[in-house]
């Protein structure tokens, strides 16, 4: 079977500084994929080249046989691949719902002309992303929150909703940037239980950037190590655990630090 996504030998550097060097990975169809490494180790970049955010100097992504380097952003999305973003939040002055509608006309058929003549067929559209963003916001066990104001909800609570978000066009791979940071102990045992019932039930694959540790190696189906823009790892999450090469990148970056 096809990897869901695949990465073939990107690099990306900024200035002099190699961020990413010549990491390759495939992460199959259905299966939760967590990227660790120490601070700098290219993670965040690896996210922004796999949604075109950043463009790579070298290499090529794929989603399915879908070639995604060199498309924008928002066709990487309307293909199927969505994202969440660090520690963002939701604004203040819409409702959870409003704010669950955010962007999504980017990725609308009627697109700018429908939005300036506002036409019978976009406000269709819009019902549609309505009915869609509730089905969602249900999914999370959210639907009560749909009309209350962005930033009444918690931090923590904001942070299902933004999952919520990249459910609503049933993507195929959703990049979380980390998903658990500034959650409780509980929070974070309900953001698991919500992730493995993303995979098990809608088949998505989930690729997540997180620093809790605890969190990754419990959920993770596959785990890739990053340390100074290299892959210097990757299997199962006990064989990551026990992996000598990814105990001494931890330990050497926390002595630097
Ligand atoms: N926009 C940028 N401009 C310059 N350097 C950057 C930029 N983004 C990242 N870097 C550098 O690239 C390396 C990898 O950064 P990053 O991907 O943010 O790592 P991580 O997310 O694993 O902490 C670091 O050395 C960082 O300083
Ligand atoms: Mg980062």
């Amino acid at each position: 079977m096809s990897a869901a996504l695949r990465i073939e030998n990107v690099s990306v550097s900024f200035g002099g500084v190699s961020a990413l060097d010549e990491v390759s990975a495939d992460f199959p169809q259905g299966k939760i994929i967590g990227i660790i490494g120490p601070n700098g180790a290219g993670k965040t970049t690896l996210l922004n080249v796999i949604c075109q955010m950043s463009p790579p100097d070298k290499g090529e992504v794929f989603l399915g046989e879908r070639r995604l380097t060199g498309m924008k952003p928002n066709q990487v999305a309307a293909l199927g691949l969505r994202r969440t973003f660090q520690a963002s939040q939701l604004f203040a002055g819409m409702t959870v719902l409003e704010n669950m509608m955010t962007g999504l006309h980017l990725m609308s058929t009627t697109g700018l002309f429908g939005a300036v003549f506002r036409t019978r067929r976009m406000r269709d559209e819009e019902a549609e992303m309505r009915r869609r963003a509730m089905e969602a916001l249900d999914y999370v066990g959210f639907a009560h929150f749909a009309h209350r104001p962005g930033n009444a909800l918690s931090f923590g609570q904001q942070r299902i909703v933004e999952i919520a978000r990249t459910l609503i066009y049933e993507p195929k791979v959703v990049l979380l940037d980390e998903p658990a940071v500034g959650l409780s102990v509980n929070r974070v045992a309900e953001l698991d239980a919500l992730l493995r019932r993303i995979r098990d039930e809608r088949g998505v694959t989930l690729v997540m950037i997180e620093h809790v540790i605890r969190l990754v190696m419990e959920v993770s189906d596959h785990i890739v190590v990053l340390s100074s823009g290299r892959k210097i790892a990757e299997g199962d999450p006990s064989a990551v655990r026990n992996d000598p090469t990814v105990v001494e990148a931890y330990l050497g970056h926390q002595a630097h630090a």
